[in-house]
């Protein structure tokens, strides 16, 4: 085993009602003037009432404007909003795109430079400013990585900032914050923790530490997200999608996604399809491609969703796999091929140039992709 680094949110707060725990963390970090970060659905759903009840003692303001596959110019436009209201600390409310946004403020808005000059690995120098993430989805794990993802709406593609400095100071992860989540945002988050912790475990960075919470994590999410699914006020479900989603995110966070993901980022930056979606679209495929090359590890994955293999070879098992994500997919309703978003099947070959950039994820993924590889996989998800 070579050496790794194992990185997370300084603290994680967990667990059932864990959100009113946010006040003495407020304290705790000095926070006199903190900016909330959210969106205006989970204003609306009154859930960010938990979090705002909590700060009567200070002088906070509420910034709603972020959308969801968040494009570069919200980040400006939130990083005005904290500097000329002078804010000392951000509190992030909301999913995966409310989260990234104040990552990249937290980072942006003491960098006297333009933004761009932080995109990519490791190009962040310091954050001075108290960071707390709360995700309202079970969800992307942004609250325990070290990235952000944007939509760059010229370019028409998705970017990323990665750095150490983005980890928050503490991830504070309740099943209450998630309760109001409509069902389709449920169901595409929820396959985007699921795709996490697979893409973690067969990862080629896979540690015996990111094993451990990405098996666990596909335990919770295989048999919880269809619940939470089919009844949103089922609080157990939540709590173990909650718990899963995170873990997944830490999973990920240390051994990193690989070849969903990095097919998934052209149908978002293209066709604005939720990340959760583009994931769901892709994953049987792409498990499909990964077989050959690590089919005791699919083994794994099968244990890990509760399947009855003790009679069957790798092959046999790695199948059940493949077709228990189909039918997940199903049963939350997330539509089955490219074709159902209206993508046309002239764009694939320009997907696939598209895909075939995003080296910084396809490095991770178990079996090599060479660009007709990567659109024979589009063609047999369209
Ligand atoms: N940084 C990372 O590590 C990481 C990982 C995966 C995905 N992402 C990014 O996260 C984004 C997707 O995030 P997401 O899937 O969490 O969705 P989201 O944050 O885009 O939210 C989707 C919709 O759900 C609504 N919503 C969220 N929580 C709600 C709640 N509790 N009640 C009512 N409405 C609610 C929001 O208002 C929004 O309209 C993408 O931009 C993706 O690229 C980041
Ligand atoms: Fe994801």
């Amino acid at each position: 085993m070579t050496v790794s680094n194992f990185k997370s949110a300084h603290r994680l707060i967990t667990g059932y009602q864990a959100s009113s725990e946010l006040w003495p963390q407020v304290q705790r970090l000095g926070m006199q003037r903190p900016l909330v970060i959210t969106d205006r659905g989970v204003l609306q759903s009154g859930t960010l009432k938990l979090i705002t009840d909590q700060l009567n003692a200070v002088d906070y303001a509420i910034y709603d404007g972020v959308t969801p596959e968040p494009e570069v110019a919200i980040v400006e436009a939130c990083t005005d909003t904290f500097r000329t209201g002078e804010h000392d600390g951000l509190i992030a409310v909301g999913g995966g795109s409310a989260m990234d946004i104040a990552k990249c403020v937290a980072v942006y808005a003491q960098h006297d430079g333009p933004l761009h000059e932080l995109f990519g690995e490791g190009q962040v120098r310091q954050r001075n400013i108290p960071l707390i993430a709360i995700p309202t989805t079970a969800g992307t794990g942004s609250e325990v990585t070290n990235i952000s993802i944007l939509s760059d709406a010229e370019q028409q593609m998705k970017k990323g900032i990665v750095s150490d400095h983005l980890l928050p100071d503490v991830a504070i992860v309740a099943p209450e914050m998630s309760q109001s989540c409509p069902r389709s945002v449920t169901a595409a988050s929820g396959v985007d923790a699921l795709v996490h912790a697979i893409e973690a475990y067969l990862s080629n960075f896979a540690t015996p530490i990111t094993d451990a919470l990405a098996t666990k994590a596909m335990e919770l999410i295989i048999r919880a997200l269809p619940k939470a699914f089919a009844n949103p006020e089922n609080i157990q479900a939540r709590e173990d999608m909650a718990t899963g989603s995170l873990m997944a995110g830490l999973a990920f966070g240390n051994a990193g996604v690989g070849a969903v993901h990095a097919l998934a980022y052209p149908l978002g930056g293209r066709y604005h399809l939720a990340h959760g979606v583009s994931n769901a679209l892709l994953l049987p495929h792409v498990m499909e491609w990964n077989k050959l090359a690590c089919v005791e590890r699919f083994r794994g994955i099968a244990v890990a969703f509760g399947e009855p293999i003790d009679n069957l070879t790798d092959d046999e098992a790695a199948e059940r796999v493949i077709r228990r994500l189909h039918r997940l997919c199903a049963d939350v309703e997330i539509p089955a091929g490219l074709r159902s978003f209206d993508i046309p099947e002239s764009a694939l070959p320009e997907l696939a140039a598209e895909a075939i950039k995003v080296d910084r994820l396809l490095r991770n993924n178990p079996r090599k992709l060479v660009l007709a590889d990567i659109e024979a996989i589009y063609r047999a998800a369209y």
